[in-house]
């Protein structure tokens, strides 16, 4: 895939795709008119990934906004999400679905949203969406090691990508060593929810470098080459998240805002499963 942010700042995945480090999330952001403008106005700025999810129910507003961007398909990476509930439907069949609700031939990235009902069951399905066409890469979302390691010991197609809570107040770092180890990028979601942007100790790395705390949190993920998906539906927020790119954290700032985790360096992907 050709050069996908304004920067050119990409991750290589196991497959060989290139995933932008930075995207623009949408979930919790209203289908219509919310998440047309939020992803109109992050392409406009730049942003060349977009993050949405089946269970979003706003694929149609996004893949709108993609028309309308006038970009060609291949600048822009979209991943969704197979919404796993109750294995009730066929990961291949929706990821079609979802395909038609975006107006693509194919999203970049569809990865299982979550392993209800166990880590395994969907795989199959996923790998039948990159055999007709429909995900150029498939991965995962809050999977814990053990999750990963049965679902690595059945699949044909590894894994490229796990989706993941991650941030400075949430330094799962036993679990990115585990990603690691295993050729997965992990993948950062929830970078602003899960932290505290009042926080004294961000806040004084922020003005050191005439940055906000938001800005602040986003380097950190990404000067690990870490990709990130933060949301906002104000512009002037997706404009200021964007600019992460042209300035560095020092080593001291990077481990004074390691040292802020509250998960005690977990390999656990999620504290509070909801499924
Ligand atoms: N795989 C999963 O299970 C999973 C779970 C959660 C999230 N995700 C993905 O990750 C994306 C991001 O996570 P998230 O939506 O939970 O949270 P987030 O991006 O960390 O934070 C979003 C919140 O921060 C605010 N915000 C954004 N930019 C800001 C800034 N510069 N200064 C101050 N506040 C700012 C937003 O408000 P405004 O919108 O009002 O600006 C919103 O309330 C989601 O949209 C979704 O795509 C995936």
């Amino acid at each position: 895939m050709a050069t996908l942010t304004t920067d050119g700042r990409a991750r290589v995945l196991n497959d060989g795709n290139e995933m932008p480090l930075l995207g623009l999330g949408v979930w919790q952001v209203k289908d219509g008119d919310e998440t047309y403008n939020s992803v109109r106005w992050a392409l406009e700025l730049g942003y060349r990934h977009i993050d949405t999810a089946q269970a979003y129910g706003n694929e149609e507003s996004v893949g709108r906004a993609l028309a309308d961007s006038g970009l060609a398909r291949d600048e822009v990476f979209i991943t969704t999400k197979f919404y796993p509930r109750s294995r009730s439907g066929d990961p291949a069949a929706e990821a079609e679905k979802s395909c038609r609700r975006l107006g693509v031939d194919q999203v970049d990235l569809y990865l299982i949203h979550w392993p209800e009902d166990g880590p395994t069951w969907a795989w199959p399905g996923m790998q039948q969406a990159v055999e007709r066409g429909f995900a150029k890469s498939i991965g995962i979302s809050n999977f814990d090691p053990g999750e990963m390691d049965a679902l690595l010991a059945e699949a044909e197609i590894r894994p490229t990508v796990n989706q993941v809570q991650f941030g400075p107040f949430k330094f799962r770092s036993a679990l990115l060593a585990a990603c690691e180890e295993r050729e997965i990028v992990l993948e950062s979601y929830s970078p602003l929810n899960s932290s505290d942007l009042g926080d004294r100790r961000i806040q004084e790395i922020a003005e050191g470098h005439g940055r906000t705390p938001a800005q602040v949190l986003l380097r950190w993920v990404v000067q690990r080459d870490i990709p990130v998906i933060p949301k906002s539906v104000r512009r002037e927020r997706i404009e200021e998240n964007g600019q992460i790119f042209d300035f560095d954290l020092a080593d001291e700032e990077m481990e004074a805002l390691d040292s802020l985790d509250t998960t005690g360096g977990t390999d656990g992907a999620q504290e509070r499963k909801w499924w």
